[in-house]
């Protein structure tokens, strides 16, 4: 049977009970008699404090044991369960036995570095050069329970409104957002292999699209890889993406969707991780919980990319000096851009639909105007996009002339187009980074916080 963990002996009745902890060694105080240490096992922020008397008379091994134990050691401790005579903890145990399974020295002996994780506040970027190590710190225990349980929120949001978990290709020979942003597989003779180039995945939404022809909503959520060069707080060259798709689905009903998922996922958290969300309230986003709150139940703003950039045109013309990059109708809009949308013209997450056709992808559905296409990107504060969709093009020759335009040979994409050629049906999806739902959520700055081994340029170390 696998031993008790932590967080449900803390809400134990003590009763003198026998007890077993398991953990790691977060401190240990020494006074004449008592020896006080902290064990913790990462199911909650507490640890658990264990007791020795040494005047109950301890048994010579534990003893030995107790004067060589060193924070981080890993241990198992026996006792009894009473109520503690300390404030701010309900429970301890009176120790009597102490098991060491592995030691983790303090002290760097020749080439052997000592426990580089010591009871002080240490930096997220020390933490990210000892990433085997940081999860045993409270912030990244807390990102990896977190992401757990909003992982699978995912699911139960979906899987609940009939949407079916499909599992996409990571290895395609196709490029989705054809932005030429995709990793090479290389195989000893590639040609041979495959009969063509292959690529890691950018999206799965090509694929999804061909079931969502076929049983209506599917979503896919796994990794997704972008060769992109760009070194910042919320871009990652493996990152994990969640793609519903729904026949008989136009914009409208698309934004419906993404706004009322990403408010589950708000209110998920809410309910599941209270005491995570409480300490990201206090060490890295005052204020999180209660922006949360609100944003799970206000509506989200609505706005057209073209009434986006006169908003964005009027502001630069007020104020020069506001951002760097002037704001122009048919330029992909830049990060200052959206921080200000988010922030000062709707004041919180808003919905910039109907983009220019050349900034988007070739798939995405032409309207009348003939300029612009039915896209939507989630904009939020902070991060700016969350999600990025779009209702799709279903009619086959519009497509056809769109791939032309872009130099994408049909040949490549032939059962692509097949999807209009039987049974076509308006169909529209999008696309969450998980990451950056979950750096919105508990406010940490860096991307490379919130995935357990980040990947970047630069950046593969283990
Ligand atoms: O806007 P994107 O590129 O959309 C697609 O890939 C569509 N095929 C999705 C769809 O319609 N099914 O990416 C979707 C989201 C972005 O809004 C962003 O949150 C995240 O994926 N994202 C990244 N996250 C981390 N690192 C990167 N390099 C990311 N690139 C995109
Ligand atoms: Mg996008």
């Amino acid at each position: 049977m696998l031993p008790k963990l932590i967080k449900y002996l803390l809400k134990e009745a003590p009763q003198s009970q026998d007890t077993e902890v398991h953990g790691w060694v977060r401190t240990k105080r020494d006074t004449k008699n008592l020896i006080f240490i902290e064990v913790y096992d990462g199911s909650c922020f507490d640890g658990i404090q264990c007791t020795f008397d040494r005047s109950a008379g301890l048994n010579g091994k534990t003893e030995a044991l107790l004067d060589s134990l060193t924070t981080g050691a890993s241990v198992k401790i026996k006792g009894k369960l009473i109520s503690s005579p300390a404030c701010g903890q309900a429970v301890e145990v009176a120790a009597s036995e102490l098991f060491v399974f592995g030691e983790a020295p303090a002290e760097t002996i020749g080439d052997i570095q000592g426990y580089p994780l010591q009871k002080k506040r240490h930096s997220l970027e020390f933490l990210r050069e000892i990433a085997h190590l940081r999860p045993r710190t409270n912030t990244f225990g807390a990102v990896a329970r977190l992401r757990s349980r909003l992982a699978f929120a995912v699911h139960r949001y979906f899987i609940e409104r009939d949407f079916h978990y499909l599992h996409t290709p990571i290895i395609t020979s196709g490029d989705c957002e054809g932005a030429g942003a995709m990793f090479s597989v290389s195989t000893p003779d590639p040609k041979e292999f495959f009969g063509k180039k292959t690529f890691l995945t950018v999206s799965g939404q090509l694929e999804a699209e061909t079931y969502a022809a076929a049983i209506s909503r599917v979503y896919t959520f796994g990794p997704t890889f972008r060769a992109e060069n760009s070194n910042t707080a919320r871009h990652l060259a493996e990152f994990w993406m969640v793609e519903p798709e729904a026949a008989f689905a136009g914009l409208e009903e698309n934004m419906e969707l993404a706004e009322d998922f990403l408010k589950y996922m708000f209110n998920s958290v809410l309910e599941e991780c209270p005491d995570e969300l409480a300490f990201f309230d206090e060490y890295v986003e005052k204020g999180i919980i209660e922006n949360l709150k609100n944003v799970a139940a206000a509506k989200f703003s609505h706005i057209t990319y073209t009434d986006a950039v006169k908003e964005l045109e009027k502001a630069h013309s007020a104020n020069k000096g506001l951002f760097e990059f002037e704001p122009r109708w048919g330029c992909d809009l830049q990060s200052e851009h959206e921080k200000f949308l988010t922030e000062k013209t709707a004041g919180g997450p808003v919905i910039v639909t109907d983009y220019p056709k050349e900034i988007k992808a070739f798939y995405m559905k032409l309207n009348d105007d003939g300029k612009t296409v039915r896209a939507m990107d989630v904009l939020v504060p902070r991060l700016g996009e969350i999600i990025g969709g779009s209702q799709r093009e279903d009619d086959l020759n519009k497509l056809m002339a769109r791939m032309a335009e872009m130099n994408i040979e049909p040949q490549d994409y032939w059962w692509y187009l097949d999807l209009r050629r039987y049974g076509s049906v308006p169909h529209s999806g999008f696309g969450l980074g998980f990451e950056r739902l979950i750096q919105y959520v508990c406010g940490m700055a860096n991307i490379r916080d919130v995935i357990p081994f980040p990947r970047a340029a630069g950046q593969a170390e283990f």
